[in-house]
């Protein structure tokens, strides 16, 4: 089981992004991390090894990218899965037939499937609600709650949860509090520090950066939980190869650089199209007409480069996003470039639409994920779009 040390987390986020969990190779000294492309270790004699004894037990790449990301969120121990989705299968696997789930109702659609599709059909039981009010959570807790799984800010309507009191309520009805964190990364947000006590990330998106592998995290703070995770990750075995597990260690080298020109272009678009007519509606945490800015300037140290929009007819967003030019249409978000989609036929097409209706995703809406090219060719990028339609 991975652990962070306490060097990892001495220094500040940017030198911790660097350097947490890189260690010079022994052999040659390489600065940079090596793949450590093996299924297996060769053994001294029976019983006596180098802690490495077959990789989907033990890779030094792997874990590597585990105590990095660890000391991001400020956690204990991380464990890499092949997906963002394998992460939440494990985090599932903690609870048994009969245990009751308070999730948010806006989270990822392939989160919403899984739930309601494989593990609802093994006996787990769900209540979705809008987590954007704490009191919807108390609410929805029952004697058999094991788990409240949030995302904040959510995908793609961007509302939040207060983690504090998500926690708080979470810890009285003796529940775990999971979170989502993908969205924010923990350049922005760290759910540990606000009570959580699982953070999940598709390292797919920011944590990689450059769309070139799928993967996923969980980090979590207390030794039970971590034990146990520990355990499933072996025993199911979803575990990604050295590769992409170096691939999204590279990536997180420069995710505070990175997330600062993200959060640097996503604020000035967002201005940018609530000033721009036919936009109806523009979702970003750090707009001041966001309903939940003070808590997004309380709970976050930054707003990110996830944007959604509404325009007046479904039509109108089918349309704007087969007109961009540098923002490619594309499943998918987090990468240095930019990328449009349209969510209910998207990412979230697997979320009954009565349902997506009822949380205000609707046909008129188009998510963009801001890049780091430059701001002015974006903005020129989207008003072209928005003119043609
Ligand atoms: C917020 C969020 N969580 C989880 C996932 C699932 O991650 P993956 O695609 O790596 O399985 C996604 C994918 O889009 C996501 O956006």
């Amino acid at each position: 089981m991975t652990e962070v040390s306490g060097e990892d987390l001495r220094p500040r986020f940017a030198t911790r992004a660097v350097h947490a969990g890189n260690i010079p190779d022994p052999l040659a000294g390489a600065v940079m991390m090596p793949i450590y492309q093996t299924s297996t270790y060769v053994q001294e004699g029976l019983g006596r090894h180098k802690g490495y004894e077959y990789a989907r037990t033990q890779n030094p790449t792997r874990q590597a990218l585990e105590r990095n990301v660890a000391a991001l969120e400020g956690g204990r121990h991380g464990f890499a899965f092949a997906s963002g989705l394998a992460a939440l299968d494990a985090v599932m696997k903690l609870l048994s037939s009969g245990d009751h789930v308070v999730a948010g109702e806006n989270v990822y659609g392939g989160t919403h499937r899984q739930m309601t599709q494989i593990w609802a059909r093994m006996g787990l039981r769900f209540t979705f609600v809008d987590p954007s009010d704490p009191q919807r959570i108390a609410d929805a807790v029952t004697p058999a709650t094991r788990m409240v799984f949030v995302e904040t800010p959510t995908n793609p309507l961007m509302r939040l949860c207060d983690l504090a009191a998500a926690g708080d309520i979470a810890k009285r009805a003796q529940a775990l509090l999971v979170v989502d964190n993908t969205f924010a990364t923990p350049c922005f947000q760290r759910p540990i520090e606000s009570g959580a006590d699982i953070v999940l990330h598709s390292t797919t998106k920011y944590l990689n950066g450059h769309s070139d592998m799928v993967g996923g995290l969980l980090v979590v703070e207390r030794s039970d939980v971590a034990e146990r995770l520990g355990f499933i990750q072996n025993a199911a075995g979803a575990v990604p190869g050295p590769f992409d597990c170096w691939l999204a260690l590279r990536g997180t080298k420069t995710l505070a650089l990175r997330m600062r020109q993200h959060d640097a272009s996503g604020r000035r678009i967002a201005q940018w199209l609530e000033q721009r007519a036919g936009v109806e509606r523009v979702y970003y945490p750090g707009l001041p007409s966001h309903p939940q800015h003070t808590l997004a300037c309380r709970q976050m140290s930054g707003f990110g480069g996830m944007v959604s929009i509404e325009l007046g007819r479904a039509e109108r967003a089918r349309r704007m996003v087969e007109r961009t030019r540098i923002f490619a249409l594309a499943e998918s978000l987090g990468g240095v470039e930019s990328l449009v989609g349209h969510p209910a036929s998207m990412t979230h097409a697997s979320v009954p639409r009565e349902m997506r209706e009822a949380m205000g995703l609707t046909d008129r809406l188009v998510r963009l994920s801001i890049g780091v090219e430059d701001v002015e060719d974006l903005i020129a990028d989207l008003e072209r779009a928005l003119a043609a339609v």
